[in-house]
């Protein structure tokens, strides 16, 4: 047995004695438990010994209902599958590198000698602040913060409207299969390899982690998010329905849709089950773009495409030449731009003017052909090498046929091919960054 120290975020809608309604507050409470149990368990014993008014929902408590979702230590997760001493260990790492932060901007301030601390005050900021880790200055290390998951609004402590967000969005996108043609005598047969690409999706228990995480969704309340949309994957990816190229039309067209993803993996990061929600946007968006020939009203597939041929071209991303690529694509595009062209140009000048204000565009060497100004000279060459083994290992990344954590459970002819792509994906990431 050990004794954590659990801190939550907390939300009382009702009145208190006072008939006085409080905004949201935290509280610490000491639980005695084995390191092994969960933050649920802690949670749950807090509840029944301290203080029964505390909400939390949860019922399998075995990380199969998708009822426990909560935000520990800033990342969001099942309550149920996080252990308290692993819980513990990451609060205390997040602790040090604070620690460390805060005497690193402790030091450049003295140097500086820059006016009062007032709000740049670590310790103020995070009194102020709502969002992060919610960790104080006094915070012992190892105490586990817990608070409700993000993008949702809270009803009560830990306990979120998932109706308003998550399944609103859920039944956006059809999800139940469309047949086509008379149904037949007995059931749907289908080949059982025909399944394997859906398995991942399948996966998903609508714990609704991924939505919590979703940068998009933060930005952008209206973009249809990762669960909804790895489970439009699971319908387009069903070889028995039969309104692929209507759904994907959907999901391409709607400007809240596949496009709006940023890329950013935090859905990948923050899923329980391995369902890699960002993988199954970017295979509605391959399917869409390449497959079904869909260019979208968002011009979120010329964008895409526009984004890739300049890093290929320049060794990474040239903000000053994707807008004008995204809308008015090639010598030809530029020469004799459409009408929607001119019309998304002009649109986006706010845009421009950010970029130039940020320095993104304002640099002259951008505008020199060639590989980027500040890039080693044989960048270009290893970018080329990046973009020839992803072409070459085109296949796709499934956890389910794959293996997880290493252990990987090669088909045929696929030997060696993820890690390829996992090594490309990275060194690609570095070149955009
Ligand atoms: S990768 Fe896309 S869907 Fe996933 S969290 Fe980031 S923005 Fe949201
Ligand atoms: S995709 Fe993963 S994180 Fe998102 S709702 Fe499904 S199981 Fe939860
Ligand atoms: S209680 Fe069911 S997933 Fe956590």
């Amino acid at each position: 047995m050990a004794e954590y120290t659990l801190k939550v975020r907390r939300y009382q809608p009702e009145p208190g004695e006072d008939g006085v309604a409080r905004g949201a507050y935290w509280e610490s409470f000491d639980v005695d438990l084995d390191p092994t149990l969960s933050v649920l368990d802690g949670l749950l014993q807090t509840r029944d010994r301290q203080d029964g008014t505390l909400a939390v929902r949860c019922s399998c408590r075995a990380a199969i209902c998708g009822s426990c979702g909560v935000k520990v230590n800033g990342q969001s997760t099942l309550a149920c599958k996080t252990q308290l001493g692993e819980a513990a260990e990451e609060a205390a790492r997040i602790a040090r590198r604070t620690h460390s932060a805060d005497i690193g901007r402790e030091g450049g301030a003295a140097a500086d000698s820059v006016g009062p601390v007032g709000a740049s005050d670590p310790a103020s900021k995070d009194e102020l602040s709502t969002g992060g880790t919610g960790r104080e200055a006094e915070d012992s290390p190892g105490v586990i913060i817990v608070e409700p998951m993000g993008n949702m609004p809270v009803l009560k402590d830990l306990v979120v409207d998932m109706e308003s967000t998550h399944w609103e969005k859920y039944r956006r996108v059809t999800p139940w299969l469309i047949p086509e043609g008379p149904p037949p005598e007995r059931e749907y047969i289908v080949p059982a390899d025909a399944m394997v690409d859906v398995t991942q999706s399948v996966a998903c228990i609508q714990c609704g982690a991924c939505v919590s995480a979703c940068l998009s969704m933060e930005a952008d309340p209206g973009f249809i998010g990762p669960a909804a949309l790895a489970k439009a994957y699971r319908f387009v990816g069903d070889p028995r329905d039969g309104q692929t190229t209507e759904r994907l039309y959907d999901l391409a067209n709607d400007p809240h849709g596949i496009y709006d993803c940023t890329h950013c993996f935090a859905c990948i990061e923050a899923c329980p089950k391995g369902v890699a929600p960002m993988n199954q946007i970017m295979r509605l968006r391959r399917l869409a773009g390449d497959e079904h020939d869909i260019t979208d009203v968002n011009n979120g597939r010329n964008h895409e495409l526009a984004f890739v041929k300049i890093i290929e071209k320049k060794g990474t991303l040239d903000e000053s030449l994707l807008l004008q690529e995204s809308f008015a694509p090639g010598v030809k595009g530029k020469l004799m731009p459409t009408i929607r062209a001119i019309k998304g140009l002009l649109q986006s000048i706010p845009t421009a003017i950010r970029g130039i204000r940020t320095g993104k565009m304002r640099s002259v060497p951008k505008l020199i052909p060639g590989v980027h100004h500040k890039l080693p000279g044989d960048s270009q060459d290893h970018v080329k090498r990046i973009y020839e083994r992803a072409e070459e290992s085109r296949i796709e990344l499934n956890l389910y046929v794959i293996g997880e954590g290493g252990e990987e459970e090669h088909l045929p002819g696929q030997e060696g091919a993820a890690s390829e792509i996992v090594s490309a994906a990275q060194a690609e990431e570095v070149s955009g960054s």
